[in-house]
């Protein structure tokens, strides 16, 4: 029997069907996400941690369970997870590498959609002021149009396909391109990022966050992409530099922005812990401060990083999990993600 720990919130079916699988085992679910100010005492004995994105597992965050064997992260990205840390400690971490690749890209194009066709201001419109303005509800349409995917993952590729279902014109840009893919998928690779951004219309970033994506589009290029422009992101905040993207939407050169995740995302939630109980120490509070006046703006979208939450994603997830913890249970780990540097 070992001790398993699942941190964040769990829909009640999800805990029905892990504690039914795992069965003979000692399971603890806490809804609040782990971090180094939420590590109760019952759970220090744990094996093995379940986590979410919202997680913040830093290696003293680690250190406080002495008999730990394994980090599954029910997400794909684990750039919440001190992976040197855990290597350091002989820790398995696990990932769920794939579930949501069509849910993801539905999403931004869902963002986009709503940008486009301007869908949030209708609806507003109608329910909130009974009010109908056609002037004020002028879109774009997006065949035609030049859609940049960067990353040409999973992720990446079901947005080329749903782009060009849009007759869109598609090109995109990858660090580790894989040319068979053009003719497959029908876009064609740029040379450099510089040259995608240069062309696209419509951007949206499909990257995992690393050292090399962090800020991968900042001040020095965001101004490469044409005057009107839009940016898509459901990748990670930190991939794009919030003070640029900021700036250039307040000046007019992007029309508009469509975000499932910013920086420092987790006190657009939650503020209120962070003014009651936190500190800024090593927080950005000059992007808290932007992401507020983002969500204010009328051409800018925000979603609670809920690209992933469809009711298929979701039972993906949770199955994939369980074999994580499954696999670390009997030694033979499956879905292993190592430090990459
Ligand atoms: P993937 O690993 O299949 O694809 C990522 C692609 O990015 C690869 O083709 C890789 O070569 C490319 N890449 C890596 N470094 C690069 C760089 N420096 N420049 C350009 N390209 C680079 O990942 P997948 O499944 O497509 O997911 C992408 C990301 O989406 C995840 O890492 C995660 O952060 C995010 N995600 C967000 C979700 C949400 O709910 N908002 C849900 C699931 C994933």
């Amino acid at each position: 029997m070992a001790r398993i720990a699942f941190f964040g919130t769990l829909r009640d079916w999800e805990e029905a069907a892990l504690r039914e699988r795992l069965l003979g085992h000692d399971v603890l679910v806490y809804p609040t996400p782990l971090s180094p100010s939420f590590l109760p005492e019952e759970a220090k004995g744990a094996e093995i941690l379940s986590v979410f994105v919202d997680a913040q597992v830093s290696a003293d965050v680690i250190a406080a369970f002495p008999n730990l064997k394994g980090i599954v992260t029910r997400s794909t990205g684990y750039d919440h997870i001190d992976l040197d840390a855990a290597a350091e400690r002989g820790v398995v971490v696990a990932n769920v590498p794939s579930y949501g690749e069509n849910t993801v890209a539905e999403h931004a194009f869902g963002l986009l959609l709503a940008l486009s066709k301007r869908i949030v201001d209708g609806y507003d419109m109608l329910r909130e002021r009974g009010e109908y303005d056609p002037s004020r509800l002028t879109g774009f349409d997006l065949k035609g149009r030049t859609l940049g995917v960067v990353g040409t993952g999973r992720i990446g590729q079901h947005a080329i396909r749903i782009g060009n279902g849009f007759q869109m014109r598609v090109v995109a840009y990858d660090a580790y391109a894989r040319k068979e893919l053009e003719q497959e998928l029908h876009f064609t690779y740029t040379p450099t990022l510089e040259d995608l951004l240069r062309q696209a219309d419509v951007l949206t970033l499909h990257v995992p966050y690393l050292p090399a994506t962090h800020h991968l589009i900042n001040k020095d290029n965001i101004r490469l992409l044409p005057k009107g422009a839009v940016i898509i992101n459901t990748s990670r905040g930190p991939v794009v530099e919030t003070e640029a993207l900021f700036a250039a939407l307040v000046d007019g050169h992007l029309a508009g922005a469509g975000l499932d995740v910013v920086e420092e995302e987790g006190f657009v939630k939650d503020e209120m812990h962070l003014l009651a109980h936190g500190s800024a120490e090593g927080h950005n509070l000059k992007v808290v401060l932007m992401n507020h006046k983002l969500i204010d703006m009328p051409n800018v979208i925000m979603t609670p990083h809920s690209a992933f939450n469809t009711r298929e994603a979701l039972e993906r997830i949770l199955r994939t999990s369980l074999d994580d913890i499954d696999g670390i249970l009997r030694g033979e780990p499956v879905n292993v993600v190592q430090p990459s540097h």
